[in-house]
């Protein structure tokens, strides 16, 4: 239908022409996560100023959708903090896994991503950034310790 064909421009438009996708020469926050189901890999580099991410980017090599999915992250934590990062990320998994959420967080392009929950295997795909995102900071937490 007419929005799975929006939906499907999105992703491809993230794709072909990915925000932030590059190198972070002074981000504070380093982490590389891999899909173990396709062994597609990206990294995402973070700075982080008073508590706020005020800078972020992503490299690697991935399908078409962790690419996209990556792109729309990175825009969509630019400039929040720790907390709104990580709970963008779970509404992000409810969202693409089809359950009811009453949090009102807009995700805007994200939405396109929705149609990967009729394919499990690609939520693998879509998450691939945002568990890189989660997986950065507690390794921060655990080394701080
Ligand atoms: Fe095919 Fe991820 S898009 S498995
Ligand atoms: Fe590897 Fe999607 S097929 S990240």
């Amino acid at each position: 239908n007419q929005l799975d064909t929006l939906y499907r421009q999105v992703i491809m438009d993230h794709y072909k022409k990915p925000r932030n996708k590059g190198v972070l020469e002074d981000s504070s926050i380093t982490v590389n996560m891999n899909n173990p189901t396709c062994g597609d890999r990206i990294r995402v580099m973070m700075k982080e100023e008073n508590g706020i991410i005020t800078d972020v980017k992503f490299d690697g090599e991935g399908c078409s959708i962790s690419m996209a999915s990556a792109s729309m992250m990175t825009q969509l934590i630019k400039g929040k903090d720790r907390e709104t990062a990580i709970k963008l990320a779970h509404r992000f998994y409810d969202m693409i896994q089809g359950n009811e959420t009453d949090e009102d967080l807009d995700l805007e392009d994200a939405e396109a991503l929705q149609g990967v929950s009729k394919f499990p295997a690609r939520i693998k795909c879509a998450t691939l950034a945002w568990k890189a995102l989660e997986k950065g900071f507690k390794d921060e937490l655990n080394h701080e310790e």
